[in-house]
């Protein structure tokens, strides 16, 4: 085996947070060595920066850091006192913390299916979730529609569903903050936004972080109230009402502010990487594609195989040292803690055939052309095996 054969047969990161590092490491460790110095490590100068500079990025009038994305959609429902006897609609096919925080406060979330073709809920499945809820005697209080995978979801018909029966709308963009609907970037879309800078989102920290977006001034008082311990504007002993520990620490901050300077670069990275991707396999399997007038930032690219073909398509590459992940083979009525809860009438058969279907490419802002090539050969090459 020659030197170059040695060369392209390298494992290839799924997600590559290394690569990034390389590139922003000093000036990282710089704005870290910043906090350590002035030692102000919770609600530090960072923070306030920080969300300045992420209300200026999506043109939110409120951001409100917080201790990870999970609480940003706690912070935003506990703020709405959603609770006992409250529906919340949900698609069924996300990552399970988009419903968890509905159920912890005791509310009920309800399934909806969600449209093949963008991964995100179907408005006409909602519609069916809002007469379930009310046939159950639950209240539809709010929807939380996800941008899966960085793709958007279809806000404007959902926002239309939501004012026809008076219903909040609290969009989780953890996978998606970066992306535009509509010539609208994502954190403005909705009556409040969550978002999560896990470090293996297209905007990370390096630990948990997330963030609240809203123009609604009586909304972003509350969370700020909420996120640290309920307490007062103007005496921090002085709790208003039951809150959490919900604060992003200075640390992550000065993280974020250094990763958000080349943000928009990578997401043009993104949207180049996952254009060859299209045009390299779009004859071989069904490639994802940011529909409703909207731009993705590509969190994870997505293809859909026939059922039965992705076990052999993963192995394969797995054994050229591509790796694959599975989001998600089990949707969310299909887990143990979320079998209880109603789902939309009709059911949910999108989401159950996705299951069977999806698998995920590596994608982030530094994968190499070559390595791109690399990827596409290898899954052209296993299809047609
Ligand atoms: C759709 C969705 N919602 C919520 C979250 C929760 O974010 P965090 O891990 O920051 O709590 C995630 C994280 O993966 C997610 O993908």
């Amino acid at each position: 085996m020659n030197q170059h054969a040695r060369l392209d047969e390298r494992p290839i990161p799924f997600i590559d947070v290394a690569a990034q590092r390389r590139r922003l490491g000093a000036a990282i460790d710089q704005a870290i060595a910043r906090v350590l110095a002035h030692c102000q490590f919770i609600q530090g100068p960072e923070v306030r920066a920080l969300e300045a500079e992420l209300a200026a990025f999506c043109g939110a009038r409120h951001v409100i850091g917080c201790s990870s994305g999970t609480d940003a959609l706690l912070l935003v429902l506990m703020a709405w006192q959603v609770g006992p006897g409250d529906a919340v609609i949900c698609p069924a096919f996300t990552f399970h913390a988009t419903a968890e925080m509905v159920a912890l406060l005791g509310a009920t979330p309800v399934l909806a299916d969600v449209a093949a073709e963008s991964f995100n809920l179907d408005a006409e499945s909602l519609e069916r979730a809002v007469a379930t809820a009310k046939r159950l005697g639950l209240r539809p209080r709010a929807v939380i529609p996800v941008d899966l995978f960085g793709l958007p979801a279809d806000h404007d018909a959902i926002a239309a569903v939501a004012a026809a029966h008076g219903m909040l709308v609290l969009d989780d963009a953890a996978q998606a903050f970066g992306a535009t609907y509509r010539g609208r970037k994502l954190g403005t879309l909705a009556t409040a936004t969550a978002t999560s800078f896990f470090p293996a989102k297209p905007l990370g920290c390096y630990g948990d972080g997330g963030a609240v977006f809203t123009d609604d001034d009586a909304l972003a008082a509350r969370v700020k109230s909420l996120r640290v311990h309920g307490e007062s504007p103007n005496d921090k002993y002085d709790a208003l009402r039951i809150g959490i520990t919900g604060r992003l620490d200075s640390i992550q901050a000065a993280v974020l502010i250094e990763k958000l300077k080349v943000f928009p670069e990578e997401i043009v990275a993104r949207n180049a990487i996952a254009a060859r991707y299209a045009e390299g396999l779009a004859d071989v399997t069904t490639v994802p594609r940011a529909g409703n007038e909207s731009t993705s930032v590509w969190a994870q690219y997505t293809i859909r195989l026939e059922p039965g073909r992705r076990d052999g398509l993963a192995a394969k590459l797995k054994e050229q040292g591509i790796p694959t992940a599975v989001y998600y083979a089990k949707p969310l009525h299909r887990q143990e803690a979320y079998r209880g809860f109603p789902v939309a009438d009709g059911g949910l058969p999108v989401s159950d055939m996705l299951a069977g279907e999806v698998i995920s490419l590596p994608m982030h802002a530094y994968l190499e052309r070559p390595v791109q090539d690399r990827i596409i050969d290898a899954v052209r090459r296993a299809l047609a095996g």
